[in-house]
């Protein structure tokens, strides 16, 4: 298919990010790290070269005359990505192709009338309207007219009042860019696609450099909200209420008498079976938390950004991690859950026991112990997602689940060397957590739990 067969009105603009620098003899599209030279020239190709570099133009604002060579030059740009297209009626901008790599050649046959949107696409907005995306396209399609919408899902939608020779070209656009399926049940039918739900694959997609992301110019610790918004202090605002003290253990003497690093990581291993007849105590989960997560000390990395320690690893220093130990079975504390401040090692109590969210956050746990039983403490992981999402672009998210796997592997390992028994579990439930802590989702969340308690003979 050539740019030609685009409706008369069809603008063409360098893709974002590109740049094209024009010689006497050629020119060359720099978009880092990708460059391309087009050498051999005619004056009509540059003049079309230099029209593009004033902004989007359609064929007949590039070639007054004859189109045939300027024609040409689109095709290759447009196949190889470095040209966007808005396709437009009427005066209007109906929707754009926005590449950010090189598409794959043009569908050799078009798909049946009846094709559909892959399972996989995401249609959403943002400050500039509409966006259909596909975790595995090599571009965005813009959206700019709403009438398109009724399109997206079965071009054969009769009633759209707009010629057929636009709906055509979307549906040939919409192919070519990989957002169609033959037939939906055609993405079912192997594991692969049956597999991957369209938001893990978005997610995927979205929080890893690729086909889409090349550069750090938006992506990974960029600081973006720095000068715009506050970061959120490393200390979490105190739950109010009497603060129940924790024992601090001997460091010293752990260091000399723990069982080796060999032996804890050999030893470790998931249990679900607990000795409620002599529980976990309040020492030991003291000694558990001051060892796996206790906030070591706190520095400034500028002004009003504060970066924190702990014994285990977090990207960019944050810390946005909260333990929150749900008391049901601990010798010597209260049942209840808890919020574990850190920085001062004690535990601030949260909400009762017996309140109905806190007693849905216990039973979330019946699916890893045996016969329903209930753990002797499950400790919730919240994060206070602003303290990541304020340095991190794209990759917040996916760091935060990270971090919750090195703080699990931590508490296995210092359970292994306490004698405690530990099982991670791999869901917990974000709403009755909110409704727990009385928090807002948007700022802290539950993003994981771990059983600890006193084990059973292993
Ligand atoms: C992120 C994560 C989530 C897990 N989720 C659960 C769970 O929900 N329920 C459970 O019984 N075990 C869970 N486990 C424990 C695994 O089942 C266990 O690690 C695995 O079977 C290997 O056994 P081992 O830990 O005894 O070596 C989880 C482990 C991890 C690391």
């Amino acid at each position: 298919m050539s740019v030609r067969t685009y409706p008369d009105q069809t603008r063409f603009s360098l893709r974002e990010g590109v740049t094209c620098l024009t010689v006497p003899t050629g020119a060359v599209l720099l978009n880092p790290p990708h460059k391309e030279k087009l050498t051999g020239l005619g004056a009509a190709q540059l003049h079309a070269l230099k029209t593009l570099n004033r902004g989007p133009s359609t064929l007949g604002e590039m070639t007054p005359q004859d189109g045939a060579e300027v024609g040409e030059l689109l095709d290759r740009l447009t196949d190889e990505g470095w040209l966007a297209v808005t396709v437009r009626d009427g005066g209007r901008n109906l929707y754009s192709i926005r590449p950010f790599t090189k598409p794959p050649g043009r569908p050799a046959s078009p798909l049946p009338w009846s094709a559909t949107l892959s399972k996989f696409a995401v249609l959403h907005r943002d400050s500039d309207g509409f966006v259909l995306e596909h975790p595995m396209s090599w571009c965005d399609v813009r959206i700019h007219d709403p009438r398109l919408l009724a399109l997206l899902d079965g071009l054969g939608a009769g009633d759209v009042a707009l010629p057929i020779g636009i709906k055509t070209q979307l549906a040939a656009d919409l192919h070519w860019c990989g957002f169609l399926v033959a037939d939906p049940f055609d993405e079912e039918r192997e594991f692969t696609g049956r597999s991957w739900s369209a938001p893990d694959l978005w997610f995927h997609r979205r929080s890893t450099l690729g086909a889409r992301t090349i550069t750090w110019e938006h992506f990974g610790p960029t600081k973006w909200a720095k000068g715009s918004f506050q970061q959120p202090p490393a200390r979490r605002p105190d739950y109010p209420g009497e603060p129940v003290p924790l024992r601090v253990p001997d460091l010293a003497a752990l260091r000399a008498n723990d069982p080796s690093l060999s032996t804890v990581i050999e030893d470790r291993y998931s249990c679900r079976a607990f000795d409620d007849t002599h529980p976990i105590t309040r020492d030991q989960l003291a000694e558990l938390l001051f060892r796996t997560a206790r906030t070591r000390g706190v520095r400034s990395a500028g002004e009003g950004e504060e970066l924190a320690s702990r014994p285990y690893p977090s990207g960019g220093s944050v810390y946005e991690l909260e333990l929150y130990p749900i008391v049901r079975h601990v010798d010597g504390l209260a049942p209840g859950m808890y919020h574990y401040d850190s920085f001062d090692h004690v535990l601030r109590p949260v909400a009762d026991a017996d309140s109905a969210a806190v007693q849905r956050l216990v039973r979330s746990t019946s699916a890893t112990l045996a016969n329903g039983a209930e753990p002797q403490v499950v400790i919730v992981m919240a994060a206070r997602v602003g303290r990541v999402m304020w340095t991190y672009e794209q990759v917040a998210y996916a760091s935060i689940l990270k971090h919750v796997g090195v703080l699990m592997q931590n508490v296995y390992l210092a359970g292994a060397a306490m004698g405690l028994g530990v099982c991670a579990q791999g869901f917990s439930d974000t709403s009755a957590f909110v409704e727990a802590a009385g928090v807002d989702e948007l700022q802290e969340c539950n993003v994981g739990s771990i059983i600890v308690g006193s084990p059973a003979a292993h």
